[in-house]
């Protein structure tokens, strides 16, 4: 597999581009906002600078770079042969996509998903080929963590489960965990209930939010506290992904605190809106 296509550009999306092109792949990435097409651009940019100056590119980013077209039209992922969806994570979005791809694509091309919490049967129950979908979640920033998730659904044929595992694995530089699709796979079913723990603990204030981070980074060698990463994941995705995890386990562990909503409310997203437990301002 060589053409890929992605759908969604915010920073998941923009990092999956980012390392499809980096493994040769000929990359089409779509938005449906053309604003978000050029943030995208600036962001891959700056990240693949970031790179070069530090040695670990194998080529110019411009050659890089050269091999991503950008458009607003999803029609251009006809000749696609894996293409990943990184919209948000709200399961009407993603089966309208889905049916939408289903109507471009060929049979054969992969759809993968990354969504983070939604099970992926449920995604994959919106294509006429539910065989050919199934999960890849990739971690952020996507360029740096060496880590995605390759998940099945009940519907998935292993064989397009194991031409992508290959595919992550040899093309697109990652380690590769198979999981089973249920909501959080390995990784966020471990990793979200700490992260709402942390918030929980600044709610209940049992410390202040520099401490808490400082408690975790200190005390048990995190590369950042919990809520300086909340902030990076974004708090509205974060949400999301806690109520998705809350509907499938039905466990308090993944329940949104409080305080996350009152920030989605309020628009402070984390670092993407320029405020969230910090400012970024
Ligand atoms: N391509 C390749 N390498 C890159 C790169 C790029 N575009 N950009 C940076 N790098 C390299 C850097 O060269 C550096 O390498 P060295 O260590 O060899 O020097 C390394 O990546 C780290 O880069 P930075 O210097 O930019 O960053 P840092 O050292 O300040 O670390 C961090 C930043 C990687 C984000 C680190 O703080 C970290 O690991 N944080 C935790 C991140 C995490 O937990 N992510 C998972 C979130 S959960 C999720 O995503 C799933 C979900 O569904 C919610």
């Amino acid at each position: 597999m060589n053409r890929m296509g992605v759908v969604g550009c915010g920073v998941m999306g923009a990092g999956i581009a980012e390392i499809g092109a980096k493994g040769g792949c000929d990359v089409i990435v779509v938005d449906a906002f053309p604003e978000a097409l050029e943030r995208a651009k600036a962001r891959m940019a700056a990240s693949l600078a970031k790179a070069e100056e530090k040695g670990k590119l194998s080529e110019p980013a411009e050659a890089i770079l050269a091999r991503i077209r950008w458009t607003t039209d999803l029609t251009e992922l006809a000749d696609r042969e894996f293409v990943t969806e990184a919209i948000r994570e709200l399961l009407e979005d993603k089966i309208a996509l889905i049916s939408q791809l289903d109507g471009i694509l060929s049979p054969e091309a992969i759809i993968a998903t990354n969504t983070s919490s939604i099970p992926v049967a449920q995604i994959a129950a919106a294509s006429q080929h539910p065989g050919r979908v199934l999960g890849t979640h990739y971690f952020n920033p996507v360029p740096v963590m060496p880590l995605v998730e390759v998940v099945s659904a009940i519907q998935t044929d292993p064989s397009a489960a194991d031409r992508t595992h290959e595919f992550c694995a040899e093309v697109l530089g990652k380690k590769v965990i198979r999981a089973k699709d249920r909501s959080g796979f390995v990784v966020n079913a471990l990793l979200v209930p700490y992260l709402l723990d942390a918030i929980r603990s600044l709610e209940n204030g049992v410390a202040s939010k520099e401490d808490i981070d400082e408690g975790m980074v200190g005390g048990c060698g995190m590369p950042m506290g919990p809520l300086t990463l909340c902030d990076m994941i974004g708090l509205d995705t974060m949400l999301l992904v806690s109520e998705s995890l809350y509907a499938e386990h039905l466990e308090l562990r993944f329940a949104p605190p409080a305080l996350l909503k009152r920030h989605v409310e309020a628009g402070m997203y984390g670092r993407k809106s320029g405020r969230g437990f910090y400012d970024y301002s």
